[in-house]
């Protein structure tokens, strides 16, 4: 397997998953916002995916037989900056990637695409988003994606390749193992954040807004644990796809907590409070957030393993005080006193 971006978060969680299914990731990252570290079952071609003559000589050395697409631009708040830019690592990457396909012969890619390519389904009724749901991303970065996840479309429907989009909703957690984990430079998850908060590492935590229509006036999401995502893509790898030959999946739990739930839940974690103060919202983001999973269910036969955010957060916190690699590694065990 190729894995584009395999060096990053959800990548090399992917590559793990892989392995243990008996596949050799190949990794192609440019370790932008990657960890060549993280890169610990199968060989590492450091390469830009917009190198379409790169990618294929990767695929040519390794006789690859499929793609998994992980290579791109997460920071929705630089896209809003930075579009052109997110444009062309996000949508122009994946051309690339497609082209480099078609010279060898491959016939299936899944694909990293995200909640984002919704917007802000539904104002503040807090549905749960299944895929016909309107697709009207409010910012550079999903627009990017949804445009990417378009291009693979038309892409199936023109060369009779198959291809697999699974919108993730909030990544969350860290290999159980405690081989790899999340570690963004800058990060701006949730989760890790209020670990560094609750832990004295890391500034008082924000949260951004208190006064959506939510029991506690803060934003609910959906968050799934990356291991659970990492066996969706493995599973995507031979997913029937129907007669277009491009499916879209949600990933997700189907349930909601709000910013003031998962709080909670690292204080229970750390033992200790986590200090925040309360905002205002940040431009666009919508009240309710939570993925209707059921076809993800159905068509990958997938069920997630972990359910609750304690054990999501165990191994979120697991891996901060014993990072392998990333920003916080050399010092961080020692300065948790
Ligand atoms: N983290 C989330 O919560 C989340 C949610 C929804 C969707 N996603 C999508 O999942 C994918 C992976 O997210 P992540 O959190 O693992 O991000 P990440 O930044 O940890 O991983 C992305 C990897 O891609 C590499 N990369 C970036 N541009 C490249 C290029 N031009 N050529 C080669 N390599 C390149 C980076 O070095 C990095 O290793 C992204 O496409 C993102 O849009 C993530």
């Amino acid at each position: 397997m190729l894995v584009a971006g395999g060096a990053g978060y959800i990548g090399s969680h992917t590559c793990k998953a892989l392995a243990r299914a008996d596949f050799e990731p190949v990794v192609f990252d440019d370790l932008s916002n990657g960890h060549a570290d993280a890169v610990r079952w199968g060989p590492l071609v450091v390469g830009d995916v917009r190198d379409s003559a790169a990618v294929s000589a990767c695929m040519k050395a390794h006789a690859v037989s499929a793609v998994i697409h992980f290579a791109g631009l997460i920071e929705v708040g630089r896209s809003m900056h930075e579009p052109a830019l997110f444009w062309d690592y996000n949508l122009n990457g994946v051309a690339s990637v497609l082209a480099a396909m078609r010279v060898n012969g491959l016939n299936r890619i899944v694909f990293s695409s995200t909640a984002a390519v919704y917007g802000q389904p539904g104002g503040d009724s807090g549905e749960l988003l299944d895929e016909d749901a309107p697709t009207v991303p409010i910012n550079p970065y999903g627009e990017s994606k949804l445009a990417a996840e378009r291009l693979i479309a038309a892409h199936c429907r023109a060369h009779g390749v198959q291809g697999v989009a699974l919108r993730y909703f909030n990544a969350s957690g860290a290999d159980p193992e405690g081989e790899i984990g999340e570690a963004h430079q800058p990060e701006s998850h949730l989760i890790p954040l209020a670990i560094e908060a609750s832990l004295g590492l890391g500034p008082r935590l924000t949260v951004f807004g208190r006064d959506f229509s939510t029991p506690d006036g803060a934003c609910i999401r959906d968050y799934i644990h990356v291991a659970d995502l990492a066996e969706a893509h493995v599973r995507a790898l031979d997913a029937p796809v129907g007669d277009a030959g491009f499916v879209a999946l949600n990933l997700g739990l189907g349930r909601g907590l709000s910013v003031l739930d998962v709080i909670s839940a690292v204080s229970r974690a750390t033992g200790r409070a986590t200090p925040f103060t309360v905002g205002p919202r940040r431009p666009g983001d919508p009240a309710v957030l939570v993925a209707d999973p059921s076809r993800a269910r159905a068509v990958l036969n997938w069920r997630p393993a972990h359910q609750t955010i304690d054990d999501i957060v165990a191994t979120a916190l697991a891996w901060r005080l014993n990072p392998r690699f990333g920003p916080a590694s050399a010092t961080s065990a020692a300065r948790v006193a």
